[in-house]
């Protein structure tokens, strides 16, 4: 694994060396002011991110605005200069103190320049910005732009292929897990099976974890072919073994062919087809909010604190990554790229500009990952009784 994260350093180091041939680099002396914004879904820890950001970035002599509503305060300018006492008492709260947004608009020309000018103007010299995917490619853009930003993955879904770990995810699993407890409790008074559709997008892994956690007969994510008749077999079997209460947990990416959600297909059918009562829930945005764990508080505070380091020590373009346990920075470019590759949606000509260690680096986090999701299918598989 060592080797593994070497590569990811090396093409670090090599595309640094590009990236300083063609960007300023920034002049330290004059680093005087950053932003900080919440883009995208929300997730709990968000706030822990802000809160470091400021207190590391004070404690450094630099000031904090804070970009109210993601990409759309940036291009509206709604900024807020935030001090100590602006995030006391925000590491425990769900949620973001600095809102959010989706913001088609910053994906155009015109709305990049309006962001630019807003930084321009209220002389901004660089951004963290916290989200997923989308919020990085924003990062890059600002950072082409001239504004050098550096992202911080704040999602539930856990979706990003070049870390192990996305801030949220924890007290995501945990909430879910607690939903599917209580709804087991009347399952079990009922002797009624409920089939329980989370959130996380394309990614099957906060229902894997809740699914495990809360010992779901069956589980079905968008990664992994899901044996609808096997399940339903095993739900009569154990129906037929006494068993009172059984929960289904669908990963909400999974689909009906005709693009319908799978979750209430398969609760129809299990109950025609074995004869028990079955409900359907859909846990919905309940699993994003909640007032963040340990963990998620605990590694958003981390990886904040070094993206405030790197950017004043003059580097950008990138997203700070969990990898086998330990906090390092990944060239954005190198991390969607890595995304598009484990989600089989390459484009031509989007290896061209990596080198071949380069290239390999992505292949193995696509392995672990494909290995992560099937690990976690096999343990949920070995465990539904
Ligand atoms: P997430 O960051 O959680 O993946 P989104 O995909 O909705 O969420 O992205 C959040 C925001 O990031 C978008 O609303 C948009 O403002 C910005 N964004 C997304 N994609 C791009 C892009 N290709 N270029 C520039 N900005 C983008
Ligand atoms: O990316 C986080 C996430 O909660 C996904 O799990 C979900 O598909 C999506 O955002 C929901 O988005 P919205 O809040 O716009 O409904």
């Amino acid at each position: 694994m060592k080797k593994f994260n070497n590569k990811i350093g090396q093409s670090r180091l090599r595309q640094k060396n590009e990236e300083q041939k063609t960007r300023k680099v920034i002049n330290m002396a004059v680093f005087r002011k950053i932003g900080v914004l919440t883009s995208g879904g929300d997730a709990p820890g968000m706030n822990a991110c802000v809160k470091a950001v400021v207190n590391k970035a004070i404690s450094l002599g630099i000031e904090v605005i804070g970009v109210n509503g993601g990409y759309a305060g940036l291009i509206q300018g709604d900024l807020i200069p935030l001090t100590h006492n602006h995030v006391n008492n925000i590491v425990s709260k769900g949620g973001t103190v600095l809102y959010s947004s989706r913001c088609p608009e910053f994906k155009t020309e015109e709305g990049i320049s309006r962001a630019v000018e807003t930084c321009k103007k209220n002389h901004i010299d660089a951004l963290i910005c916290i989200g997923g995917d989308g919020t990085f490619r924003g990062a890059t853009d600002m950072t082409l732009h001239g504004i050098p930003s550096i992202g911080l993955p704040g999602t539930i879904d856990n979706d990003i292929t070049a870390t192990d770990y996305t801030i949220g995810l924890d007290t995501c699993i945990n909430t879910a897990t607690r939903f599917i407890d209580q709804l087991c409790d009347t399952c079990e008074s009922h002797a009624r099976l409920n089939v329980v559709e989370v959130m996380g997008r394309d990614c099957g892994q906060v229902a894997l974890y809740a699914a495990i956690a809360s010992g779901a007969v069956a589980v079905a994510v968008p990664e992994v072919p899901f044996d609808e008749a096997a399940a339903i077999e095993k739900i009569r079997k154990l129906r037929a073994s006494g068993k009172r209460s059984m929960i289904v947990v669908v990963s909400e990416g999974v689909f009906n062919p005709d693009g319908s959600k799978y979750g209430p297909t398969l609760t129809k059918k299990i109950e025609a087809e074995t004869g028990v009562e079955c409900k359907f829930a859909c846990l919905a945005h309940v699993v994003r909010g909640g007032d963040p764990t340990v963990r998620d508080r605990v590694t958003a505070t981390e990886m904040a604190v070094r993206a405030v380091e790197l950017l004043v020590q003059g580097k950008s373009n990138l997203v700070m990554c969990e990898l086998d346990g330990e906090i390092h920075p990944v060239d954005i470019s190198f991390a969607l790229i890595a995304d598009r590759m484990y989600k089989n949606k390459l484009k031509d000509g989007d290896l061209e500009k990596f080198t071949s260690e380069e290239v390999a680096a992505m292949e193995a986090l696509r392995e672990k990952r494909t290995a992560e999701i099937n690990r976690l299918y096999q343990v949920a598989q070995d465990v539904s009784f």
